[in-house]
């Protein structure tokens, strides 16, 4: 079992969203030398044929990045737990785009599975479908989707096109989060850090069951993790197997929107054609406004999605292994444990 949080945790991923307004330094823009090196790596591997998924960084090498590429490192893990990189060529064809936002992002960690089908690479984009679909998940609709959490360590999302109007993305600190709730209510904090049913959406891995049950906050050899997406833990309660919510779960889980809503709590920013945001699943939840599309399919929204496991990332929580979102990096810590001896 983890252990038991009952006071606030101040740590630098703890923000506000006020505090990070006046404070730009989580805005990384690529220079001019880094450019070059990456239209110079995606020359090369695509010159020599390589796979996008066999691609790595020793295929990609990038000196002129390594000095950013730390200071992301620190800022993912330990530091506020995100970071906007500004100014990845894009207006190439989609394929190279592709190529360019994976081999930067193999600096950062190791790209993982998003799906169960095991794809590496989402795209991000209104496919027409809906949620009354068992196999549709929300990055598949136009919908707003509200504060919540991808999977592995991080996610990286790249910005290709923008909509004709709405899509903004807001980013919360669970930890702040947290925080609040420990000073208005101990006891919904108490309970947030017990077990919750979560809609897996056909994504659980082989031979688990389709609601999985994991705590929203997990404090661990003293690290809060999170994992939370309110409409999956709703969407679950159809589930006849799945215990009714309790009035104090619900009560926990109402405080928790109630916050998130709060503006000052949050940061909000329009991400622009070569954006790349990335940010430690574990601090951060995000959270993306309802979005009208252009007529044109060829000028309509479109992001592609990496999810990555950092090598500085944080021991996981035993609750999190068999978690369709975390089971992957903490498969690799196992793994990496077992290499080291
Ligand atoms: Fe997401």
């Amino acid at each position: 079992m983890p252990d038991l949080l009952t006071h606030p945790l101040h740590i630098p991923a703890a923000w506000r969203g006020a505090e990070i307004e006046s404070d730009p330094s989580w805005i990384y823009t690529l220079d001019a030398a880094v450019v070059q090196e990456l239209q110079a790596a995606l020359a090369a591997v695509e010159q020599s044929g390589q796979d996008l998924l066999k691609i790595t960084s020793q295929d990609f090498t990038l000196p002129s990045f390594a000095e950013t590429r730390l200071h992301l490192l620190a800022d993912l893990e330990g530091g506020r737990g995100f970071a906007l990189i500004r100014g990845l060529p894009v207006d190439s064809a989609e394929k190279q785009a592709a190529m360019l936002f994976w081999g930067l992002g193999t600096h950062l960690g190791t790209p993982e599975p998003q799906d169960a089908a095991g794809n590496f690479l989402h795209h991000v984009r209104d496919t027409g479908r809906d949620l009354s679909q068992d196999d549709v998940r929300k990055y598949q609709t136009s919908q707003d989707i509200p504060f919540h959490n991808d999977g592995s360590d991080i996610f990286m999302l790249l910005c290709l096109r923008n909509a004709k109007s709405g899509g903004s993305s807001r980013l919360i600190s669970s930890t702040a989060v947290f925080n609040e709730i420990t000073r208005r209510r101990t006891d919904l904090a108490e309970i947030l850090q017990q077990p919750f049913p979560f809609d897996a959406r056909g994504q659980q891995p082989p031979g688990q069951p389709r609601a999985q049950v994991v705590p929203i906050y997990n404090y661990h050899q003293g690290h809060l993790s999170t994992i939370h997406k309110r409409f999956y833990i709703d969407l679950a309660q159809r589930f006849p197997e799945v215990p009714r919510l309790t009035p104090p779960q619900v009560e926990a889980l109402d405080l928790f929107d109630e916050i998130c809503a709060e503006p000052a709590m949050y940061l909000e920013f329009d991400m622009r054609p070569g954006d790349i945001l990335a940010a430690n699943n574990y601090d951060i939840l995000h959270c993306r406004t309802a979005f009208e599309d252009h007529e044109d399919p060829g000028r309509r929204r479109h992001m592609m999605r990496l999810w990555l496991t950092l090598p500085t990332a944080r021991p996981l929580p035993p609750s999190f292994e068999h978690t369709r979102e975390f089971q992957h990096s903490y498969a690799r810590r196992q793994h990496d444990k077992t290499e080291k001896g």
